[in-house]
């Protein structure tokens, strides 16, 4: 039996900042950005976008020709979490309208949580066949206006179908770990915006990669030489080209310096233009990857490293299964990137800064998003998730009914 993706989608939101205005603004050359760290473009969230509606609508395209009704399980992924308690994969349960036998839960551990709650759902799998899981990806990167971190920002979700009925990849069950208590990146209740040191996260993703690395070849995993392409998680896409040499150079590989570029540069491609997305970052290259349209990927291997800050690492692989690009919605994808407003840098700042009341006053978010879903406000400390009005008026056509009704106009 094979245990892997049977469908993948992502979702951005519909806005985001060029970042040569970023550049021009905090008076920074932009080859920096470009060249110096691989990012051009970076998405931000409008006041009605958030992870939950992100990773909703990931979710309706993922499961567009998926039976839903063997959905069993819902894993959400995040470190950008909406409730102190309750799951965000409640939320997207509703408003996918999933089986009420099903179980839900959400997950944390920085970055890497997608990864173990692909994990969960293989094992979940391989102990009942009809098991369908919906893994969830979604992020929003906040490092703070004229931070360092600050053009490496952005957002976004990637949903995935893992089952027994595998259509894109096949995932192999040898994974590679590794875990230390180190301070590189953490968010602490009272802020929502990462405290990092930068260049020290560089150093401990490197050295947890070969110690991943390490892992999963002790573990029976393949050799470097056994795989085409490779996947990284990506803080800003200089990082995957960095890290794959680092591990070309650990493993002696006689590639040349072209052959390795190929093996990364089509996974960059989505990153490059939306930013770190977090728990989705890797996810979205995989996204990138699958969806280049040069690329006949039926067999090959691909590899994977997966890194969370605090930190852990998890290194394993997959093969892309023949006639992939049939369960793919490629081209929904790219009408998402370039269908995306480009922000002034006033409205950046705007969005950046606004924020839900803390107060406990009732609010409704102003309706900016294209998006299906749409994070419609609160009322008595309750968050309201509810079809945006387009998809609503389709909604409404087709008999469906809005889960939540959304406050105001
Ligand atoms: N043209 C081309 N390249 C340029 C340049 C220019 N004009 N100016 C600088 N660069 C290059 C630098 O040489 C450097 O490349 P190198 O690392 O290969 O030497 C790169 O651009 C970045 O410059 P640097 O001065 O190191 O940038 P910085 O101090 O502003 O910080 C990060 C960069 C990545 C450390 C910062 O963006 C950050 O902290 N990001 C978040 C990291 C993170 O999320 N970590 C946790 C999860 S892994």
């Amino acid at each position: 039996m094979y245990i892997g993706l049977e469908s993948i989608s992502m979702d951005v939101p519909g806005q985001g900042l060029d970042l040569r205005r970023l550049a021009r603004a905090r008076g920074v050359d932009f080859a920096k950005y470009q060249a110096g760290i691989g990012q051009e473009f970076m998405a931000v969230p409008a006041p009605d976008e958030d992870v939950v509606t992100l990773a909703a609508n990931a979710a309706e395209r993922a499961l567009r020709d998926v039976d839903r009704a063997a959905v069993r399980t819902v894993i959400f992924a995040t470190e950008s979490g909406v409730d102190q308690s309750k799951a965000a994969a409640i939320y997207v349960h509703r408003l996918l309208d999933l089986p009420a036998n099903c179980r839900t839960v959400e997950m944390k551990q920085a970055c890497c949580s997608s990864t173990s709650a692909l994990q969960f759902a293989l094992a979940t799998v391989a102990m009942d066949p009809a098991h369908k899981v919906l893994v969830l990806a979604s992020d929003v990167a906040r490092y703070g206006l004229g931070s360092a971190g600050e053009p490496t920002q952005g957002a976004g979700a990637v949903a995935m179908v893992v089952s027994a009925r595998p259509r894109i990849l096949r995932l192999d069950p040898v994974v590679g770990y590794h875990t230390r208590d180190v301070m590189d990146f953490w968010r602490p209740n009272y802020r929502d915006e990462a405290l990092v040191d930068g260049k020290y996260s560089l150093k401990v993703y490197m050295e947890t990669l070969e110690k991943a690395w390490g892992d999963y070849r002790a573990q029976g995993g393949h050799p470097f030489g056994d795989f085409d392409h490779f996947c990284y998680h990506m803080p800003f896409t200089r990082m995957a080209l960095k890290a794959h040499l680092t591990l070309a150079r650990l493993e002696n590989a006689s590639h040349t310096a072209a052959e390795l570029q190929a093996q990364v540069e089509p996974s960059l491609a989505y990153n490059r233009i939306n930013g770190n997305a977090y728990t989705a970052s890797l996810y979205l290259g995989l996204v990138a990857l699958l969806d280049n349209p040069g690329l006949d990927l039926e067999e090959r291997r691909v590899g994977f490293f997966s890194y969370g800050s605090g930190c852990m690492g998890a290194f394993f692989g997959g093969t892309v299964l023949p006639g992939y690009r049939r369960a793919l919605a490629s081209a929904d994808h790219r009408r998402l990137l370039q269908d995306r407003r480009s922000l002034e840098f006033g409205e950046y700042e705007a969005y950046y800064t606004h924020r839900v009341p803390e107060d406990g006053r009732d609010y409704a978010t102003p309706r900016v998003t294209r998006g299906a879903h749409r994070f419609a406000g609160v009322s008595q400390h309750q968050r309201l998730y509810a079809l945006s009005r387009a998809s609503a008026v389709l909604a409404a056509d087709a008999g469906v009914v809005c889960a939540a009704a959304p406050l105001g106009s």
